[in-house]
């Protein structure tokens, strides 16, 4: 079965004032200019989701959240429901960030529940896994990483609206990247459990490589097998450095 197509989705995190959707209409010019074969999604901030959805319209860049409550509305302040951002027009959310799951003490039982609102909604869930130095260090990073997809993923989730970011936590805005073998490995037993999961589409179920991509290291890191698009931070903030990562796919 061919691979799926790949989509390279950019994580703003808290980063980006009403001035940086310019950033995106940059993007949108420079993917016009010379086009780039893969899909091209962005997760600006909540407060961003609107103006970055506007500026958009009618282009091939999809816009989508970083994060979404598990209930579809009620008494929960300061919350976002993947109902509120299917209303907006995003297409994408992504759940389960490490940073989610360190700075706000989300488990898999969590992230599960998110998934399947976002779901359930008719988002694609972005789910996200990935092994700390530590369990790395200590040989555990296929037992980690294969436990969290499997016990992230919802019951009725399809491949259709699921996509995997393997993001290891040590390589998040530090500058350091796992070596493509180390990559390949790890893709290759995502791929499995998603084989196992939902037979043979499984094999069309985008597994994104997240921390640390840079124009410089993207062609490298995205020849990878099973690794079918990017789950970019820092280089994803300016235009041209996004930019640079997708001519990967150029
Ligand atoms: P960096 O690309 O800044 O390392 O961040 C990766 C990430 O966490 C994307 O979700």
């Amino acid at each position: 079965m061919a691979a799926p197509k790949a989509l390279v989705a950019g994580n703003w995190k808290m980063n980006g004032l009403k001035a940086s959707v310019q950033e995106i209409e940059d993007l949108q010019k420079l993917i016009s200019e010379k086009n780039v074969h893969c899909d091209v999604l962005v997760c600006p901030p909540a407060t961003l989701l609107a103006h970055a959805i506007e500026a958009t319209k009618g282009s091939s860049i999809a816009i989508g959240g970083q994060d979404c409550h598990t209930a579809r509305a009620g008494a929960h302040t300061g919350d976002i429901s993947a109902e509120m951002l299917k209303d907006l027009g995003c297409s994408h959310v992504i759940v389960g960030h490490s940073e989610r799951r360190s700075d706000h003490g989300e488990d898999n039982d969590m992230v599960r529940a998110k998934a399947s609102a976002a779901q359930r909604e008719g988002l694609v869930a972005i789910i996200c896994v990935g092994e700390t130095e530590a369990e790395r260090d200590n040989g555990q990073t296929l037992a980690v990483v294969t436990e969290q997809v499997v016990a992230s993923l919802p019951e009725e989730a399809e491949a259709i609206n699921t996509i995997i970011a393997y993001e290891p936590v040590w390589a998040i805005g530090t500058g350091k990247t796992p070596t493509a073998a180390d990559v390949a490995e790890v893709h290759a037993a995502i791929r499995s459990v998603l084989k196992e999961r939902f037979g043979e589409s499984g094999d069309e179920v985008r597994i994104l490589y997240g921390g640390s991509v840079k124009p410089d290291n993207a062609a490298e890191l995205m020849a990878v097998e099973n690794v079918n698009g990017a789950l970019v931070g820092g280089a994803s903030l300016k235009a041209e450095s996004f930019y640079g990562i997708l001519q990967a796919y150029g």
